[in-house]
């Protein structure tokens, strides 16, 4: 019999520093959770500035480029592996636009983040936005999985 069933899409989630120093670790996870995904793998680290290079290397000569850096090596991140039918346009669904202010609330940024008037917009959670981007981000904070 011919298996039509396709491994589950993935996708990269990391908790931001702003994220994690707010203790909203467990209410994001609980947010993925709770809308039906599963999480196959998950760490805590300290991102090193060559690592973050990789992650971010689309944006390399925009303005908030090294305040970026400088805002995600500022403390602890959580990066953890969400998987289901979609899951990349679902989790980008309840992360919320990129600025915290107007995202819809009902989302992670909506919800729990607002401008600090810092340099760089923190906004609590990254989520990759293509299978390509997912599954680049995904080697470079879980190689071999
Ligand atoms: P992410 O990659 O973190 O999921 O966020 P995103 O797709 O919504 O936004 P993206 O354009 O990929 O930008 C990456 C992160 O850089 C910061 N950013 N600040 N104008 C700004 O101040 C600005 N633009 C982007 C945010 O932390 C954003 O999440
Ligand atoms: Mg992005």
């Amino acid at each position: 019999m011919t298996n039509t069933a396709s491994s589950p899409q993935r996708t990269l989630v990391l908790i931001k520093p702003d994220g994690v120093r707010r203790g909203l670790v467990g209410e994001v996870i609980s947010r993925i959770e709770k809308k039906g995904y599963s999480i196959s793998a998950l760490r805590m680290l300290n991102a090193d500035r060559n690592l973050l290079e990789e992650h971010y290397a689309e944006h390399k000569g925009k303005p908030f480029y090294e305040p970026l850096l400088e805002f995600m090596t500022s403390g602890p991140i959580v990066a953890l592996i969400a998987q289901g039918e979609r899951v990349i346009e679902g989790f980008r669904s309840l992360a919320g636009t990129t600025d915290p202010t107007v995202a819809a609330p009902g989302s992670i940024r909506g919800d729990l983040a607002r401008d600090q008037g810092t340099r760089v917009v923190q906004n609590i959670v990254h989520g990759s936005d293509s299978v390509e981007s997912a599954e680049r981000e995904i080697r470079i904070f879980f190689p071999g999985l």
